[in-house]
């Protein structure tokens, strides 16, 4: 096990790659806490690690609220001392914001950006002293390609800031010898849901025969990256954003 004994915080995991990272993180002796606004799900993503053999934990919040996500956090860094490891993957990503950023309504705007970016600070603001006295850890924002490939679309622009940010915190939390890294994934599948499954499928076979790699992208491939990131063979590496894309991107 890479991870043994550490302890996660791990937001939007109630479903979907944040499921995945939580068990990914579990199954190399982590503890999870589940972190989402959606409740149910995120006690029975717990309640799944938990029968698996690991320990979890769960906590209902809004990583947009910065007051509740302070207070949650407070109240678990008492329970568990501390977080080693925090993924930022909450995000939104809906139709409504992958058109251009003026034609976006401001009150959608204000909510994607206060979830895919300030939400990502809140709760690293709200780790950091307790990662601190545990001697230092590992934030993960989860990014996108679409920081690098998806033009206008204001659900680009939310995930090209979280980049930004990521090398922000990594020079400010380097004193306390944190590393702040994002992963960006190309359009991902799980055995349970396709990727791009909403597209008609000629537009699908489109976009993923840009890849290089010649097949879609599995949350395994994610959760990989993860763990490498968090494990100490990555110990040198902070500010990077690793793009898990099959060469979709293919930036110089
Ligand atoms: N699915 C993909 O192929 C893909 C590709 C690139 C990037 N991403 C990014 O990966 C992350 C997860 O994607 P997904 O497809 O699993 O998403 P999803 O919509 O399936 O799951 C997102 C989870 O986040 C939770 N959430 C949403 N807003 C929240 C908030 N304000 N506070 C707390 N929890 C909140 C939801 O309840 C849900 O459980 C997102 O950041 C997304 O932008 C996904």
């Amino acid at each position: 096990m890479k991870l043994e004994g550490r302890c996660a915080l791990v937001t939007g995991a109630a479903t979907g790659i944040g499921e995945a990272y939580a068990h990914a993180l579990a199954r190399e002796g982590t503890t999870v806490v589940i972190a989402d606004v959606d409740a149910d799900g995120a006690q029975r993503v717990a309640s799944d690690i938990s029968e698996e053999g690991a320990r979890a934990a769960w906590v209902e919040v809004d990583v947009a609220d910065e007051v509740a996500v302070e207070a949650v956090v407070a109240d678990l860094d008492a329970t568990w001392g501390g977080f080693d490891v925090l993924v930022n993957n909450a995000g939104l990503y809906m139709d409504e914001y992958s058109g251009p950023c003026a034609a976006l309504e401001r009150s959608k705007w204000r909510r994607l950006i206060d979830v895919n970016l300030t939400g990502a600070l809140n709760c690293a603001s709200a780790v950091r002293p307790g990662m601190a006295q545990r001697g230092g850890g590992v934030i993960i924002n989860q990014s996108s390609v679409g920081a690098y490939t998806a033009g206008t679309t204001a659900y680009g622009v939310s995930k090209r800031a979280l980049n930004a940010l990521t090398v922000c915190l990594a020079e400010e939390f380097a004193p306390d010898r944190i590393r702040v890294n994002g992963i960006a994934p190309s359009s991902m599948e799980s055995d349970s849901r396709p990727a791009l499954r909403w597209w008609p499928e000629e537009r699908r076979r489109e976009f993923f025969a840009q890849q290089l790699v010649d097949r879609v992208g599995h949350f395994d491939d994610l959760c990989n990256a993860l763990v490498f990131l968090c494990s100490d063979d990555a110990s040198f590496i902070t500010a990077e954003t690793l793009r898990v894309d099959g060469g979709l991107t293919r930036i110089l």
